[in-house]
């Protein structure tokens, strides 16, 4: 008898409701005025809006980031009250979040950084005396095991072994960082990923690996937010839903073509059907291209699948 669970229940989902958000102690200019999203694992929704449309405040606030405060709705992950809990203990819970990423960290490894980052998930949301990371005989990973993980991890990603030796973000590429980013999203086998990538600092090659690293840990298990300016990027991570995201809004949800319609027409009569008015010109809303995305291509390594005709 073949073994499924049907639909997901409600609680297994990332459920977002009526979410306010403003800058902490500025609750008078909120930017995000009401937020509805439902996110299964195994699903990919990406979120796309105009500059300033609060893509990177919903990441924030899902993260607990101190500089925005939560002023209404809730969100629940598991039954939990996410916005109760703070983001160590998010991350317990199977959330990836992409703040827990320190700037520079002189003298740490990154072996060594994703082994605290995986014990202290593994220590679960409430802990326990029976429980201890360090410990391999209370549920802690060995030295050993950890290595085995990482190193097999790595493979997946096609990177190099060396890489695991360097010290956590010096001197990093943009491209390194991501590197960083998706290595320990793969060592911790997140159920959430909350991805935000920005227009800034962002070539084609940290494009690249967030592509191919989003593709390679693809599962039944893991639900994915993708926050991207690039339509292009959705080339290479197929979404199932795609939202658009304007004035702190979510204005239309729609499959992939939604994601085309945007890049051909840019946001301007998405917006207008809204019923939002845009004092700003169409250029100005207009979707960025993806860095070298008019150089035939590049992207084109990270599809998950060949087939890219030539
Ligand atoms: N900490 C903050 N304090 C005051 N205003 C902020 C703060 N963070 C963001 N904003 C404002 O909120 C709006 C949305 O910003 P942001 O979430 O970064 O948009 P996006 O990522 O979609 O470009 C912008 O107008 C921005 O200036
Ligand atoms: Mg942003």
């Amino acid at each position: 008898m073949t073994d499924h669970n049907g639909s997901q229940p409600q609680d297994q989902r990332l459920l977002i409701r009526g979410l306010h958000v403003a800058p902490a102690g500025k609750h008078e200019a909120e930017i995000l005025q009401g937020i509805d999203l439902s996110i299964g694992q195994g699903e990919v929704h990406a979120i796309m809006g105009p500059n300033g449309s609060g893509k990177t405040t919903l990441a924030y606030a899902l993260m607990g980031h101190p500089a925005y405060d939560v002023t209404g709705g809730e969100v629940l992950w598991k039954g939990r009250d996410v916005l109760a809990l703070s983001p160590d203990k998010r991350a317990r819970l199977g959330m990836f979040l992409a703040f827990q990423y320190p700037t520079a960290i002189p003298g740490l490894s990154v072996a060594s950084f994703i082994r605290s980052a995986l014990n202290a998930k593994l220590q679960g949301v409430d802990k326990t005396a029976d429980v201890d990371p360090t410990d391999p005989m209370k549920g802690g990973i060995s030295m050993r095991d950890f290595r085995n993980r990482l190193r097999e991890k790595m493979a997946r990603l096609r990177m190099d072994e060396a890489f695991a030796t360097r010290y956590v973000n010096e001197g990093f590429s943009g491209g390194e960082k991501k590197r960083l980013e998706m290595l320990q999203m793969a060592v911790l086998e997140p159920e959430m990923a909350i991805l935000d990538e920005t227009d800034s600092g962002l070539d084609i090659d940290a494009l690249r690996i967030v592509a191919e690293g989003v593709n390679a840990m693809l599962n039944p298990n893991l639900g994915v937010l993708l926050i991207t300016h690039y339509q292009r990027l959705l080339n290479y991570i197929q979404p199932d839903v795609v939202h658009v995201l304007a004035q702190g809004r979510i204005v239309r949800s729609g499959g992939k073509d939604l994601a085309v319609r945007l890049e051909e027409e840019g946001y301007g009569p998405i917006l207008r059907e809204a019923g939002l008015e845009t004092n700003v010109s169409d250029e100005a809303l207009a979707v960025p291209k993806a860095p070298g995305e008019d150089e035939g291509g590049e992207l084109a390594a990270a599809r998950p699948t060949a087939g890219v005709a030539g």
